[in-house]
């Protein structure tokens, strides 16, 4: 079976309070649409139309980024969900398969989820995700008859007898596509709210004869973001979801609710992540590896074995090979650092390669950049960096070779080498004294008048 994906996304989001169209607000650092799609994704649909209305471009731009097979499709006006589905109608030219509706604001729903709705059609023609509210609020309820489903019903539209009802409509629905779009020609807005309701197609379809049914799942992953109140608690919860699979893999959380992780965190069982932590997007870390407090990784490899931390930055491209040791206040980008090699205090190694077994020494840095490009420097195996070495790239410095203390290397170093480069030291006996007795008297003077 054919399964296209429709992502209703053209809603303002008033309440965000934001120039960012809503489903662009991002929940662990990945757009929330772009967690409904990846859900999505489980289905391996052939198609999948993302409607878009409020600051389109945007959403245009950002599906772009996350599957540039989606077609985005424009509703100029937002006249309901039923109006939202039927503008993918023609994205879906020659289409034959079921539709599976998501909203762009509703993250949370798990693959599973959608492969038993998926698996519903077996029994029924249409498929309604529900769920058991704990305050069902103004959701749509959903009237059931046994396992029939025999209407949806908005709040606004509600009696009384209706309202009370606690099963309610997530707003997610499969169904045959043909059929789908056939009963959405039909649908009318003469509703308390005047608009196009997609939750109409469950009455059609009765009227017609055919089976709708709905499908329960945690309320949990039906949650939908209206406000930042409500993206903060989102963010809550994938953050508790993404600790307990990292504890439950063999990965140590030595105080799990002060680690933030991205939606795309990989770590390897028996690594051990220390309090305060945060993970941004790209990064993976393979097994047993210790990351120290306060740490800041993005876009990096670390490799097993490795020590980073504490107050470590590694920023995109920053791969680590096995048992290396990043320390403190060191900042790692764009660079290789080798097997066993040590970054230990202090440093910043940027647009680099550092070989095996090399030691970079306290204050070391690489000087990147120029004002206007970026260069690099390479550094052999079993090299040793003096401290407070500044590295002027782009510069090469060979295997086994030293730089000394103090040294600002603007020539290439051969292997075996020892460079060294600053002001040759003098001493001036008893001048110390001298020096101060001149300061003191200079002082003298000034305070006097
Ligand atoms: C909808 C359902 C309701 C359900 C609730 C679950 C209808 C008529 N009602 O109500 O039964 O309980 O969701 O949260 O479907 N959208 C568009 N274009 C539009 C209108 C909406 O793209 O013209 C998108 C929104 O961006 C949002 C989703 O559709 O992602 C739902 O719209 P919303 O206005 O929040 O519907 P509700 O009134 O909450
Ligand atoms: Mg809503």
């Amino acid at each position: 079976m054919s399964t296209a994906l429709i992502i209703l996304a053209a809603g303002k989001g008033t309440r965000m309070n934001s120039d960012l169209p809503k489903v662009l607000h991002p929940i662990a650092q990945a757009p929330m649409l772009e967690h409904a799609m990846a859900a999505g994704r489980a289905l391996d649909p052939d198609r999948t139309v993302v409607v878009a209305g409020h600051e389109a471009d945007l959403v245009r731009a950002a599906v772009a980024e996350i599957d540039e097979e989606a077609v985005v499709v424009l509703q100029e006006e937002q006249l309901g969900t039923g109006h939202a589905v039927l503008q993918a109608r023609d994205a879906l030219e020659g289409f034959r398969g079921d539709l599976v509706v998501l909203y762009g604001d509703t993250p949370f729903v798990t693959s599973e989820t959608l492969e038993r709705m998926v698996a519903a059609r077996g029994r029924a023609d249409l498929v309604i995700l529900g769920f058991e509210a704990a305050d069902p609020a103004r959701y749509g309820r959903l009237v059931m008859q046994g396992d029939s489903l025999e209407k949806i019903i908005e709040y606004k539209d509600a009696t009384e007898e209706e309202r009370a009802i606690t099963f309610c409509n997530s707003g997610l629905m499969a169904g045959d596509a043909e059929m789908m779009f056939r009963l959405l020609d039909q649908v009318k807005a003469d509703n308390a709210a005047g608009e196009y309701y997609l939750t109409d197609l469950a009455e059609l379809a009765r009227a017609e004869g055919l089976a709708v049914t709905a499908v329960a799942c945690p309320e949990e992953e039906t949650l939908g973001i209206n406000s930042r109140a409500d993206l903060a608690a989102a963010d809550a919860v994938f953050q508790a979801r993404a600790r307990a699979d990292l504890l439950e893999l063999g990965v140590t959380l030595m105080a799990p609710e002060t680690v933030y992780l991205a939606f795309d965190t990989f770590i390897g069982r028996d690594t051990v992540i220390e309090p305060n932590v945060v993970f941004g997007p790209g990064v993976t870390v393979e097994s047993g590896v210790l990351i120290k407090s306060f740490s800041h990784l993005e876009g990096c490899h670390v490799s097993r074995g490795s020590k980073v931390g504490p107050y470590a930055r590694l920023r995109p491209g920053a791969e680590l090979a096995e048992d290396t040791h990043i320390g403190n206040f060191v900042e790692i980008k764009n660079a290789e650092i080798g097997i066993g090699a040590k970054v230990n205090h202090l440093s910043y190694i940027g647009d680099a390669t550092v070989g095996e077994a090399t030691n970079i020494g306290a204050g070391t840095i690489t000087c990147n950049y120029d004002g206007v490009m970026k260069h690099r420097t390479e550094i052999g195996s079993r090299a040793f960096i003096g401290s407070n070495t500044m590295l002027v790239a782009p510069v090469r410095v060979g295997n086994e070779a030293v730089t000394a203390t103090g040294a600002v290397i603007t020539k290439d170093v051969g292997d075996g080498d020892l460079a060294i480069a600053r002001v040759e030291q003098t001493n001036k006996p008893g001048r110390a004294y001298k020096l101060m007795d001149m300061l003191r008297a200079k002082k003298a003077r000034l305070s006097k008048g």
